[in-house]
């Protein structure tokens, strides 16, 4: 149950069975000023968030969490979080499954195993604070079980890659030990070494890709994480930078 599982020091865990979405609750507990990090966990989830606005499909069976963590940084800082979380999560899935597997992090916090999704990442911030946010809530789910069938990209599940049986609480458990050690790292290492470590364990560095945004799409090669975690690209026209899109890899 939720009351075994382990927590740093400092951390508390909140398990729900059914939550509208765990980034909300985190929202709606941070309303609250907590003193300690915390973690939220539901079983299922009646209106799961996606980034850029999309809906996350939340049934019975995968996990889903938000950290709560009471930021002592300011948001340029606590963007780069986004990449700690992803190696975090990348590592949970690769500790799950057969050494063989490729899993690798996609630009900007999806994490893909021989090329198809089972975890995505919503961060978000909460309180006050308009440079420097109280809280950030890093939202995270990871697909134990089942995966949608009709997606943005093709995705799959933990189960169907050879690890079944998973229960979200033990997973959940993975999940709390290795964002720990990921964010001790940053913080003692800071953001340069997270990108290097980053770039080690991407798809596609080098390789043409397509990035959706609203409005335009962008043909480029990828060449680089920059330093405050956009994505350098190589196109026509020169490189450039992008702060948010959707990545899409050019068919081998
Ligand atoms: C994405 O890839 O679009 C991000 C998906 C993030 C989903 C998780 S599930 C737990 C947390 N609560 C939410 O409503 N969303 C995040």
């Amino acid at each position: 149950t939720a009351k075994d599982i382990q927590l740093p020091e400092g951390y508390g865990l909140q398990a729900f069975d059914v939550l509208d979405s765990t980034n909300e609750e985190a929202k709606r507990l941070a309303a609250e000023k907590p003193t300690q990090h915390l973690w939220v966990q539901a079983d299922q989830q009646s209106a799961g968030k996606g980034r850029r606005g999309r809906e996350w499909i939340s049934e019975r069976g995968n996990l889903f969490c938000s950290l709560l963590w009471k930021a002592d940084c300011d948001l340029k800082t606590a963007s780069q979080l986004s990449f700690v979380s992803a190696l975090a999560v990348r590592d949970v899935i690769a500790d799950f499954l057969q050494a063989d597997r490729r899993v690798l992090c996609k630009w900007p916090n999806d994490v893909l195993v021989d090329g198809k999704k089972v975890s995505g990442i919503l961060l978000e911030t909460a309180g006050e604070g308009l440079t420097d946010p109280e809280y950030v809530i890093i939202g995270i789910g990871i697909n134990l079980s089942r995966h949608p069938e009709e997606a943005l990209y093709p995705a799959s599940n933990l189960a169907e890659l050879g690890c079944p049986d998973l229960e979200p609480l033990p997973a959940l458990q993975s999940l709390v030990a290795s964002l720990d050690y990921w964010m001790t790292e940053w913080r003692q290492k800071g953001f340069d070494y997270i990108r290097r470590r980053w770039l080690e364990r991407a798809k596609g560095q080098g390789e043409q890709i397509i990035i959706r945004l609203p409005d335009e799409e962008i043909h480029g090669r990828f060449i680089d994480l920059d330093v405050t975690g956009g994505l350098k690209v190589e196109t026509e026209s020169g490189i450039r930078v992008i702060a948010a899109g959707d990545v899409f890899f050019a068919p081998a």
